[in-house]
């Protein structure tokens, strides 16, 4: 018999689909890269005797694994028709290739159930990213209530071990949480109606063996920004499914005749060089989907958010002075945060009315935009379209356009509500005022905040139906719509900090405000925890004060420099009180960050954690590196244990230079003559003995960073 099988080639990685006649495409193989012409040379039914007390058809894992089939794990869909067409099976298969070898469709029709699926591989050639995707479509002539439906199934190895995700809460993002994979169903659900800060829509999964630099691992994000839900699932043929998707709430999948139900995109990968790997494949995809305004990335100017210096008590005078401090200390762009709008002079009113408070700016925002301008900064607005305060002109006017359940209580979050900006008219009307404040003044940047979770969150206007999915649309279309209406804008993305922080929403935006927590030793975690998955351009990371604000803990500025600097730097403190030495350190770590900026924001970052509360992260590429490591916690050691550095070319040699002073309180306790070698002109060594036994480490107090620069010796 012969068998058809469809392979998929990356620089790194292969993925071979078995089509039989009739079915949907039975899941071979995704893994490391494969020879060009290897295949798994025979039918996968033929290759695996049945077992007892099973159906006499064996179902394998498929594309799109449904009931129908008789197969017993979790279905790529839930839906029926008024209770029938519950069990689906796939009766014909044709596949068309977008692009030979890299892409294809799968067009898979249910001839009983009345269905058809469009899966979507496509396998990027350089990146190794897997882009999977599905759209199903109605061809009954009744309604179809979907209930799940998978935007993709991956197959995973049955040694898979253990899966990394994220948890956390407003001010922890990106907590790591590490499980053991068995025989119990994984799985996680978002249910906020945005990305949520608590369950990031990705997970990583390892394999025995696999580290940070090495070894086989698997990754998978749901490029959607709003509720989702992800399982890993053990199968009885050893491996496991894997399946991402939006969570739907009940109802919002109802598909009409000839209507069809359009997934995000799941962004896969798998790396044979473990984590890092991993983090690799996924920055180069997320770059290759930015949209940066002019077409390609500036440098990333130097922010001054203005949020913890005033809170929203501005005064245009302090404002202004607070933007002559920061343009002394190198800041490239001045961000104006909450408290500039009509009346919110504290956050139970105010949203919904995007226009100045007269009271703070009787002259609108033109002579402070003027005054930043002339300062030579950029000038960025905080606005939080999505929502409204019960106490605002917009809700006096419109109370219709909150989604609410009618003739229950409306739930307010830090005293909002948020607007159906599904509704024309309400969407039209942020557009307008949005839109309005762009074409006045020159605003190059804009801070898009969403402050709370969604619930009891029904369409309005008497369409009563859940409106999370609708939502989400919605607010991709208003960015869309304003992005075109001002391409030269920057966008961010914030939500109560990183609570929508996602391939998704940064097809619109440009920035992630990564937490509201800006104490560097949270930091370091928050931000090691984002770097698996996002690059270091993107990273929204300010140079806050001390003590910070959300945890009360106290670092030295250089620290919080040294942690803000490997990311999109911007400062979050009033500058206007520094004391003169400290302005004047300021002014230099900014200035070091301008002059590393370029290396920072491209190419690779390697992540790391080493004994004795060690953690480092490197940029640039294996010719020539800016490595730092933070130690966050004492030695426990009496000699500092050196740091391998896996990634260096093991044939080279390097000049090893330390850029700057050890960032940090008390700094070096016992300082030995390499390291003084170091700061002065710096020492050529061998790049097999730094990877395999390890740079020297000063032996430093906690709460620093030893930041040093490694660049190939060419003869
Ligand atoms: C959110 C943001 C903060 C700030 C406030 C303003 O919490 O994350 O940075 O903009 O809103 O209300």
């Amino acid at each position: 018999m012969t068998v058809e099988f469809l392979t998929l080639h990356s620089r790194h990685s292969t993925l071979v689909l078995e089509c039989p006649a009739q079915e949907a495409p039975l899941w071979r193989y995704w893994g490391p890269r494969l020879p060009n012409h290897s295949t798994p040379g025979t039918d996968l039914r033929g290759t695996r005797p049945l077992p007892s007390f099973m159906l006499d058809l064996d179902q394998p894992l498929t594309v799109v694994p449904t009931f129908g089939v008789g197969w017993f794990g979790q279905s790529a869909l839930l839906a029926h028709r008024a209770g029938l067409d519950f069990a689906q099976a796939i009766t014909q298969c044709e596949v068309e290739w977008t692009t030979p070898g890299s892409a294809v469709v799968l067009h898979l029709t249910d001839a009983i159930a009345q269905l058809r699926f469009e899966v979507s591989l496509a396998l990027d050639v350089d990146t190794d990213v897997l882009t999977l995707q599905t759209c199903l479509t109605n061809l009954g002539d009744k309604e179809l209530d979907v209930q799940w439906l998978a935007a993709g199934t991956l197959p995973l190895p049955g040694d898979a071990a253990t899966v990394r995700s994220y948890a956390g809460q407003h001010n922890h993002e990106f907590l790591l949480q590490t499980d053991t994979l068995g025989r119990s169903q994984w799985r996680r659900e978002n249910r906020r109606g945005h990305t949520s800060h608590d369950c990031f829509p990705g997970a990583v999964v390892t394999t025995p063996g696999s580290t940070e630099h090495s070894g086989l691992v698997f990754g998978a994000h749901l490029a959607w920004s709003g509720n989702h839900q992800q399982t890993i699932e053990w199968l009885h043929d050893g491996q496991y499914q894997w399946q991402m998707g939006e969570w739907l709430a009940p109802g919002e999948g109802r598909l009409a005749p000839g209507n069809s139900l359009h997934t995000p995109e799941i962004i896969a990968t798998c790396s044979t060089q473990g984590l890092n790997g991993l983090a690799a494949n996924f920055h180069a995809a997320l770059r290759a989907r930015m949209a940066w305004p002019g077409g390609q990335m500036r440098p990333r100017p130097v922010h001054l958010n203005t949020w913890e210096a005033f809170y929203m008590d501005l005064v245009p005078g302090d404002v202004m002075a607070l933007a002559d401090a920061a343009a002394k200390v190198g800041v490239e762009r001045f961000v104006l945060d909450d408290g500039w709008f009509k009346n919110r002079h504290h956050d139970r009113a105010g949203l919904g009315d995007w226009w100045p408070d007269a009271v703070k700016f009787p002259q609108g925002l033109g002579p402070l935009v003027h005054h930043v301008n002339a300062l030579g900064m950029e000038f960025g607005l905080w606005v939080e379209p999505e929502m409204v305060n019960p106490d605002s002109d917009l809700f006096r006017n419109h109370p219709g356009w909150a989604l609410q359940i009618a003739g229950r209580p409306l739930i307010t979050a830090r005293n909002q509500l948020v607007l159906d900006i599904s509704r024309p008219e309400a969407a039209d009307y942020l557009f307008g005022k949005i839109d309005a404040l762009l074409a006045a003044h020159p605003i190059r940047y804009l801070k898009w905040d969403h402050n709370r979770d969604l619930t009891t969150a029904a369409l309005a206007g008497g369409l009563g139906g859940a409106a999370y999915r609708a939502q989400v649309h919605a607010v991709y279309a208003l960015l869309a719509r304003l992005r075109a209406a001002h391409p030269e804008v920057e966008i961010e993305s914030c939500s109560g900090g990183g609570g929508r922080i996602d391939f998704g929403v940064l097809r619109y935006t440009h920035r992630v405000w990564t937490s509201d927590c800006i104490d560097a030793m949270s930091r370091v975690q928050i931000q090691h925890g984002f770097g698996q998955f996002f690059p270091p351009e993107i990273l929204g990371s300010h140079i806050g004060t001390a003590p910070a604000h959300t945890t009360g803990r106290s670092q030295s500025l250089a620290f919080r420099a040294a942690v803000a600097m490997t990311g999109h730097l911007g400062v979050e403190l009033d500058v206007r009180h520094l004391d003169e030495s400290t302005s004047s350190a300021l002014s230099t770590w900014i200035a070091c960050y301008k002059k590393y900026r370029d290396q920072i924001h491209h190419g690779r970052v390697w992540r790391g954690e080493a004994a004795d509360g060690l953690v480092w992260q490197a940029h640039g590429d294996a010719d020539d590196l800016l490595l730092f490591v933070y130690r966050c916690q004492p030695t426990n050691h009496r000699y500092t244990p050196p740091l391998r550095l896996p990634m260096l070319d093991t044939s080279a040699r390097y000049q090893v230079e330390q850029v700057v002073a050890i960032a940090g309180e008390g700094a070096v306790q016992s300082p030995a003559p390499f390291f003084t070698t170091l700061q002065n002109g710096g020492v050529a060594l061998d790049g097999a003995w730094l990877a395999q036994a390890g740079l020297p480490l000063p032996r430093a107090t906690a709460e620093t960073c030893f930041i040093v620069r490694l660049q190939i010796i060419r003869t």
